[in-house]
């Protein structure tokens, strides 16, 4: 049984252009699956559930698509079937360019359930890999020219130390649908030793069982 699965969760697009429907669709379907990997965690007792939800690269997409991503995201965090549950809601990523109101919603949903303990699901939004250890190097860099470290003597536990959630622990399985078979800069330092499940069918499509 795997402590940590994170997942990739792609394909919203294609399944919605398949069914001649707007991508935005696929993200609305999208986001009911991501809310049966949810409880499906919660029924096997998995212990860390991360989620790919929006990259630093999406940034590159359709405003109006961005826009359907993000307000689905807040609908979640303000009336979604998750918050009642025994889940601690944490947010992995940057606030740079997110609105204002979806970072207080990240921030309070972090706060009203820090001391749930039946699974710690993690979202990653506004997150790149490169990003998170590009800020983990300038922390660093911080703490030694502070004094507090020796730059000389810097570890992996120092490394790890300093991520945003270091108390996140390794990624064990890494499982990304939609049929393409690269990791688009996710979680770069958790999963270095993950093992890789690549599916074909898209995000949408997916229901706890395939958990
Ligand atoms: C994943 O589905 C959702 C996000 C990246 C936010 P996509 O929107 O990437 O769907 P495809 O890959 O275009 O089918
Ligand atoms: C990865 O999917 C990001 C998320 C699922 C949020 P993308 O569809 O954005 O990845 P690329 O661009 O195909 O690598
Ligand atoms: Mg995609």
């Amino acid at each position: 049984m795997p402590a940590h699965v994170a997942i990739i969760m792609d394909g919203n697009g294609r399944w919605a252009q398949q069914r001649g429907l707007p991508r935005s669709e696929g993200h609305h379907v999208g986001n009911i699956a991501a809310h049966e990997m949810v409880y499906g965690a919660l029924e096997i007792g998995l212990r860390h559930l991360t989620l790919y939800a929006f990259s630093t690269e999406n940034w590159k997409r359709d405003t109006d698509e961005i826009t359907t991503i993000l307000e689905a995201m807040q609908c979640d965090l303000d009336q979604g079937p998750i918050r009642d549950l025994d889940v601690r809601q944490r947010w992995l990523g940057h606030p740079d360019k997110l609105p204002e109101e979806l970072v207080q919603a990240l921030r309070r949903e972090e706060r009203r359930t820090r001391n749930r303990t039946a699974l710690t699901l993690t979202v990653c939004i506004n997150y790149g890999g490169r990003d998170e250890i590009t800020r983990t190097a300038a922390a660093l860099a911080q703490a030694a020219r502070a004094g507090d470290i020796d730059p000389h003597l810097i570890s992996e536990d120092d490394f790890a130390r300093h991520l945003p959630h270091p108390d996140m622990p390794d990624v064990d399985l890494l499982w990304r649908t939609g049929n393409e078979q690269r990791t688009s800069n996710f979680l770069p330092w958790h999963a270095a030793y993950a093992e890789l499940h690549f599916t074909s069918g898209y995000w949408p499509d997916v229901d706890r069982r395939d958990l």
